[in-house]
């Protein structure tokens, strides 16, 4: 091949890589609001299309295995997009574990396959460096996301797994692939070196994952994610393509954004979520009872209809339960009823309400709620003083009044909706049962509360044909 034809092939490369960071950014910004979000995935989507095909024509390719390659794009798509399409909602914490960690597996392999290239790593350590570190950084995500597919799946326990001296094992751990990676970059040659800094970095991402609880998993696979974009951008540095160290940049970065923001939503400290220990699996407390000197008092469809009808302003409040009755339409359907008779309709969206980012606004966008319905914590949180009802449809932890009031509860400070406030409150739950954090929540006995108890989906359709009886 002449140079001027390399030339233009990569300049050609490059241009193409450039369209496909347009394409990723502007799908990330597009993320941002709901109305705007799955065109934003398309546009993402598109991008890493663009990106592929790009490095799939760079000359250096030249003699590579395209039939291997074929293979592999059609395994990954025979497996994808069916689950894609098939997951639940409620189960999408757990299956973006598993693509992260295909991520970050497939990082630490490129890296290892790299190291088996006939050239030494001591002598470029441009190379040698990034190689090792997405060794270490890629084969730590891939099994450190396999716990946490795990835990969520419920294929081993949820609860925290104490290791004994843990963070000593684990502090070993780095430092034997480390201290393998030095060997290697100070000339050895030897394989087994490198399977090394696998192996260590396999249990280290073991060890490390399994100590933390169910409830903070979410936050643990945002940080895996950030992992394995950032050892993606340092195999991206080793193998000379802009489009690996942008894009893993991008995952990088949103993962840690992400990251902080849902332990801050969590009152929790990124490093407390690490050192693990809180968020084991919720205890289920039985019956209903008395607790803080309170009384439980249940209610029917009928009575909540009533109380509704007479209501100016009714806040919903969704959480988790109303994604496992998959109760947003019915939720739908009885705003309607309730605006057809000029009550003002809006919908309370705690930050991890639920168990993904952005979980209750995916499902009320899936059934059509119009999004300035949909008010953030910091803008609904002074209207429940003058909320005439508020309607807690499958949430619990997000509501719990101890979050702010009781200094020894394990959610103290965690921001929460002060449903408390507003003049009436209508818990829609099956039992008396605990959400994710497995503690009491003193709202269900507060003077103002009344529970009714079933199954949401049904109890938000009794509701609304008792609103049309009306
Ligand atoms: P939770 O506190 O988990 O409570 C959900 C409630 O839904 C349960 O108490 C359950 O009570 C009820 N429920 C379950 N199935 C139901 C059904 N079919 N019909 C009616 N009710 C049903 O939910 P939340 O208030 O949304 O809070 C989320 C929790 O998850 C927080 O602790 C949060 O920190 C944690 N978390 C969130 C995220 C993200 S990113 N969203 C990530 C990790 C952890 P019954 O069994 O009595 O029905």
């Amino acid at each position: 091949m002449s140079a001027t034809v390399f030339f233009q092939e990569a300049d050609f490369i490059t241009a193409a890589y450039i369209v496909a960071f347009g394409m990723f950014i502007t799908g990330l910004a597009k993320l941002t609001s709901p109305t705007t979000a799955v065109q934003g995935n398309k546009i993402a989507a598109l991008g890493m299309l663009v990106a592929v095909v790009a490095t799939l024509l760079n000359p250096d390719l030249d003699g590579a295995d395209f039939a291997l390659i074929a293979i592999g794009l059609i395994i990954g798509t025979i497996v994808g997009v069916p689950s894609a399409r098939n997951v639940k909602m409620t189960a999408m914490p757990q299956m973006v574990a598993l693509f992260n960690g295909v991520g970050g597996g497939a990082v630490a392999l490129i890296a290892w396959a790299e190291f088996r290239q006939p050239f030494e790593l001591s002598d470029e350590l441009d190379v040698g460096i990034p190689l090792v570190f997405a060794a270490i950084i890629g084969s730590i995500s891939f099994w450190g996301s396999n716990i946490a597919f795990g835990k969520l799946q419920g294929l081993i326990s949820g609860s925290p797994v104490k290791i004994p001296a843990g963070l000593f094992v684990n502090i070993a751990l780095l430092a034997i692939a480390i201290g393998a990676g030095v060997a290697i970059l100070l000339g050895s040659e030897s394989e087994g070196l490198f399977v090394l800094i696998l192996v260590a970095a396999a249990i280290l991402g073991n060890l490390a994952v399994l100590p933390i609880g169910g409830a903070d998993m979410p936050v643990v696979i945002s940080t895996l994610n950030a992992f394995t974009g950032l050892s993606a951008a340092a195999a991206g540095i080793a193998l000379d393509n802009y489009a690996l160290i942008v894009a893993g940049m991008i995952v990088g970065a949103s993962g840690t954004i992400l990251t902080d923001q849902m332990a801050k939503a969590m009152n929790r400290s990124i490093g407390s979520v690490l050192l693990g220990g809180f968020g084991g699996e919720a205890p289920a407390i039985e019956g209903g009872g008395t607790e803080n000197g309170g009384t439980v008092r249940s209610t029917s469809a009928a009575d909540v209809a009533i109380l509704l009808a007479y209501a100016r302003q009714v806040v919903v409040v969704p959480g988790y339960g109303m994604a496992v009755a998959q109760a947003q339409h019915a939720v739908r359907e009885m705003s309607k009823a309730l605006e057809k008779k000029g009550i003002e309709v809006k919908y309370a969206i705690h930050p991890v309400a639920g168990r993904m980012p952005g979980h209750m606004n995916v499902l009320l966008a899936e059934a059509d709620v119009p999004y300035d319905q949909l008010k953030e914590m910091d803008d609904i949180n002074p209207e429940f003083g003058r909320t005439d009802v508020s309607l807690v449809i499958g949430a619990n932890d997000v509501t719990n009044p101890d979050a702010r009031l009781k200094a020894d509860s394990p959610i103290y400070g965690m921001p929460i909706l002060n449903v408390d406030e507003s003049k009436q409150v209508i818990v829609l739950k099956r039992s008396m049962a605990s959400g994710f954090a497995g503690i009491e929540n003193p709202l269900f006995y507060g003077e103002k509360t009344q529970m009714l108890f079933g199954d949401a989906k049904s109890s938000v359709a009794e509701i609304t044909s008792e609103l049309g009886a009306l």
